[in-house]
C-alpha cells in the first residue's frame, strides 16, 4: 500500500446526437479535458471525504453524495484497507450534463487503485463506476464513465458496444454554462410526450434527422471538415429546438456564438439551461467568441483544442 493515492477524470461533453440517442439514433460524445477532477486516498483514523461541498466523516455525507459514500465502502470492503480519507478537487460543474457524477467515481476509483497499488483494468474501472452511477442516475447508458475515463471521442447507439474514434478536425469548441442546472429528465419526458402526441411522425423525423446528423458529423471529424461539422451543429440545433429542448437562454448564447466569428453552435446534453458548445477555426476567435459568451451572461466559459496536435 502507498502512503497516499491518486487518480484523475475529465468531464464530458455530447458533441451530436443528444435526445435521438434515447430513439435509438447514434450520438458522439467527447471526453472534455478542459474540466478535470483530481481525488486521493490515503490512510486514516476514520472514514472522511473531503469535497468543496462538504468535510466531514463519509457516514454523514448528505444524500447526494451517496454514490461517492457506497463506492469508498464497496472499495474498502473488498480490499480491507481500513478507514480512509478521500479528497476530491473538481473543475467540473455539477448538473451541467458534463459527466460530474461518473468522473468523481472515476477518479475515486483510480486513486484507490494507485493506493493499493494494484493494476486497474479499464473493464474493471467501468464496472464500479456503473455501480456508483446507478446510485447517482438510475439507469446510466455508461457514455459518461466511458468518456470521462478516456482521450477518444465515442460513437455510440444505445444497446450496441461503444465506438471510439479518432479526433481529427482542426477547430476549437467553446462551452459556456448557461448558469442554470440542465433539466434532462424532464426534457426526455416532454420530447417522449410530443412522440405520442399528433406530431408524433413530425417529431420522428426531427429525432431521424439527427441521427443522420451524427453519422456525417464523425464524417466530418475524421476528414477534418471543420465547416461542414458546423453546419451540422446549425442544423442539429433547429431539430432540437423542435424537439422543445432549448430555451431562450440557450438561444442567446448561440445567437452571441454565431454573431462573434463562431462557425457553428448548438445546446449540449439535455437542454433547457446546462451548457451550449460553438466552433471555431483558430484559438483567437474561440476566445473572442467566449468573452463575448461571459458578457452575454455565460456564468462560465472553457476552451477546448479538438486536432491533434491541440488536444491537451
Ligand atoms: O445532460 P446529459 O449530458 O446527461 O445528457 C443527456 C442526453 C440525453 O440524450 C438527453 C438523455 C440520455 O439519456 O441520453
Amino acid at each position: 500500500m502507498k502512503t497516499i493515492g491518486y487518480g484523475k477524470a475529465n468531464g464530458k461533453i455530447i458533441l451530436m446526437g443528444e435526445h435521438a440517442v434515447v430513439y435509438g439514433e447514434p450520438a458522439i460524445a467527447f471526453p472534455f479535458l478542459a474540466t478535470k477532477i483530481t481525488a486521493t486516498i490515503q490512510s486514516c483514523d476514520s472514514f472522511l471525504l473531503h469535497c468543496s461541498y462538504y468535510k466531514g466523516s463519509l457516514e454523514d455525507a448528505p444524500e447526494t453524495l451517496n454514490s461517492i459514500k457506497v463506492l469508498i465502502n464497496h472499495l474498502q470492503t473488498e480490499y480491507a484497507t481500513g478507514p480512509l480519507l478521500a479528497t476530491i478537487e473538481s473543475t467540473i460543474p455539477a448538473e451541467r450534463g458534463m459527466g460530474s457524477s461518473a468522473a468523481v467515481a472515476v477518479a475515486l476509483t483510480r486513486a484507490f487503485f494507485d493506493f493499493i497499488d494494484q493494476p486497474l483494468a479499464q473493464e474493471t474501472l467501468l464496472s464500479y463506476v456503473e455501480q456508483s452511477e446507478r446510485i447517482a442516475h438510475g439507469n446510466p447508458s455508461g457514455i459518461d464513465a466511458a468518456a470521462t475515463s478516456g482521450q477518444d471521442p465515442i460513437y455510440f447507439t444505445k444497446g450496441h458496444p461503444f465506438n471510439f474514434f479518432p479526433l481529427n478536425i482542426d477547430a476549437f469548441l467553446v462551452v459556456a454554462d448557461t448558469g442554470v442546472k440542465g433539466q434532462t429528465r424532464a426534457a426526455v419526458k416532454d420530447v417522449a410526450n410530443l412522440v405520442s402526441s399528433n406530431d408524433g411522425q413530425e417529431i420522428m423525423r426531427h429525432i431521424h434527422l439527427l441521427g443522420a446528423l451524427s453519422k456525417e458529423a464523425k464524417e466530418a471529424i475524421s476528414e477534418n471538415q471543420v465547416q461542414r461539422l458546423a453546419d451540422i451543429m446549425n442544423e442539429a440545433q433547429q431539430h432540437l429546438t423542435k424537439l422543445t429542448v432549448s430555451n431562450q437562454l440557450l438561444d442567446q448564447l448561440i445567437q452571441t456564438a454565431l454573431a462573434t466569428g463562431a462557425l457553428g453552435a448548438k445546446l449540449t446534453g439535455g437542454g433547457r439551461g446546462g451548457c451550449m458548445i460553438a466552433l471555431t477555426k483558430t484559438k483567437k476567435e474561440a476566445q473572442v467568441v467566449s468573452q463575448a459568451l461571459e458578457k452575454q451572461g455565460a456564468v462560465a466559459t472553457w476552451i477546448q483544442g479538438l486536432g491533434v496536435h491541440t488536444y491537451a
